[in-house]
């Protein structure tokens, strides 16, 4: 269930599953391939790379409070993207995090990713799984709304949307 072999569009067959301390070493190759500009669309904040510190902290996750997922090109080994889900104080939502290659955009790498962090969240017994999308961010609030997930403004940070799934409206074949 955590751990899930995928065939992109684009013919590579990956392998998703649980992300673990080691993964630290896959990051710098990984980062080379991920534009400045997807990094403002995932931490929100203009950086040219993500520092070793916080390397080490997205490696280093509470299994019992979150989740996360690697996807591995099962050829070559590389790192191919990462989605987190980090839970609320109530342990019954969960936010999540997502970022791919750069020039892996499009191949169907993201859905594939979300669908099973969404199955997890969902065979974990969580409610909802909610995260933060920049507006500006269209391919990510277009995918989401074909998962099922809602949007709504962001009533404390503008220009950004809140997509929300409640996790009760997702079949398990949805997902699988
Ligand atoms: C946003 C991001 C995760 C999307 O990943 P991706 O691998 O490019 O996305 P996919 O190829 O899986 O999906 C993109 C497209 O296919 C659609 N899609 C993919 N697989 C599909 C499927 N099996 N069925 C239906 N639709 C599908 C999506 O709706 C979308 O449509 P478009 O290409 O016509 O715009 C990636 O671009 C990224 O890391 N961006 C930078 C960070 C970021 O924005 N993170 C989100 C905020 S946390």
């Amino acid at each position: 269930m955590l751990e899930r072999h995928v065939t992109l569009r684009s013919g590579e067959k990956v392998l998703i599953r649980p992300l673990k301390a080691a993964d630290a070493a896959l990051y710098p190759d990984f980062l080379k391939d991920v534009t400045p500009e997807d990094l403002r669309l995932r931490f929100f904040a203009a950086m040219r790379t993500i520092a070793p510190e916080l390397i080490d902290k997205l490696v280093h996750y509470d299994p019992s409070t979150a989740m996360a997922f690697i996807a591995i090109e099962e050829d070559s080994g590389r790192m191919l993207g990462v989605v987190r889900l980090h839970n609320d104080d109530s342990g019954e939502n969960g936010e999540f995090a997502i970022l791919t290659r750069s020039h892996m955009k499009g191949h169907g790498l993201g859905w594939l990713m979300m669908k099973h962090m969404i199955a997890c969240a969902k065979a974990a017994g969580l409610k909802t799984v909610r995260g933060q999308v920049l507006a500006e961010n269209t391919t990510m609030l277009q995918m989401c709304s074909e998962l099922g997930f809602h949007s709504t403004d962001d009533p404390n940070e503008r220009g950004v949307k809140i997509v929300e799934l409640p996790l009760i409206e997702v079949s398990s074949e949805a997902v699988s």
